[in-house]
């Protein structure tokens, strides 16, 4: 049995449907009743104690709403109870690199370090921005107006989310990527303003950009990413995607291309 965090956001969801496909047994977790799904909390324990009884094996995703690792300590010393062998932890770019005397994802390092100590089998999925961080976008693509871009003209290799939620599948189901952490990414390195163009390209409608020079508008926390990326810290790629899936890494304009509709009006 594999409990599935983050169950009902981008990643967890397509590891349940991809699990679903293969026939594995899992149980979504979503703080809201899903049928089917258990219903729990990072800061309720006795949720959690309930969500990990019997499990196997844990897909990670938490996002707390300041950065901290209380929600996967809280999810590990659950699982440890339990008995729970494996957990696959979704991480983040640039995690434990340092910026400005600043460090990139202090809590993801914090939580990774946690797991690797707890005695569980392990992974870790360290990926890129993803493609599909570009929806938040769509009321302003629908309405004609330009897309802040907070990278500046730095780039970065985009990746489908559903290669990190394949990705996570393979790590769940085979125990070939115990004790690896993975540097994602996308197939191929992206401007802020390339994405804009490729999209404007699928969807056949002006995709403008507008620079936003200072990084006040982005919350303290996640400044030190941001600047670090924007300083080109995050412009690599790797090769774990097609070697791990057997086929290429998703390309940004295939997965515009599948979410086209999610930019138009629906009357249009
Ligand atoms: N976006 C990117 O470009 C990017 C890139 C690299 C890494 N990441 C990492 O990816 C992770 C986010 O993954 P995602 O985008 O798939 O997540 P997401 O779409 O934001 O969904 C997260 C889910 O977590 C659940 N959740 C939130 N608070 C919870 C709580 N207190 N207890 C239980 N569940 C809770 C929510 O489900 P319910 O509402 O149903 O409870 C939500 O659907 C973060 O750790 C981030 O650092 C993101």
């Amino acid at each position: 049995m594999i409990l599935i965090t983050g169950a009902t956001g981008t990643i967890g969801s397509h590891v349940a449907r991809l699990l679903t496909e293969q026939g594995v047994p899992f149980r979504a977790m979503s703080r809201r009743a899903q049928p089917g799904g258990v219903q729990a909390d990072f800061d309720d324990p006795a949720s959690l104690a309930r969500a990990v009884a019997g499990v196997d094996a844990v897909f990670l995703v938490t996002v707390p709403p300041v950065p901290t690792a209380a929600h996967d300590l809280a999810l590990l010393e659950a699982a440890r109870a339990a008995g729970v062998r494996k957990i696959v932890k979704l991480s983040a770019i640039g995690s434990g690199e340092t910026f400005d005397g600043a460090t990139v994802g202090a809590w993801h390092v914090d939580a990774e370090r946690a797991i690797e100590a707890g005695g569980f089998a392990w992974t870790v999925l360290r990926p890129p921005s993803f493609a599909s961080n570009l929806l938040r976008f769509a009321p302003l693509i629908r309405a004609g107006e330009p897309l802040p871009n907070l990278a500046g003209d730095s780039r970065q290799a985009v990746i489908d989310p559903r290669d990190v939620a394949a990705v996570a599948v393979a790590a769940l189901t085979g125990d070939a990527h115990d004790g690896r952490r993975y540097d994602l990414s996308g197939p191929e390195l992206l401007t802020f303003a390339d994405q804009a163009a490729i999209l404007e390209g699928v969807l056949a409608r002006p995709v403008d950009v507008t620079d936003v020079p200072t990084l006040d508008q982005v919350p303290a926390a996640m400044a030190t990413g941001v600047a670090w990326a924007r300083a080109g810290g995050a412009a690599y790629l790797t090769d774990h995607v097609p070697r791990i899936l057997g086929r290429p890494a998703g390309t940004f304009e295939q997965w515009a291309h599948d979410h086209r509709e999610a930019f138009t009006n629906p009357r249009e």
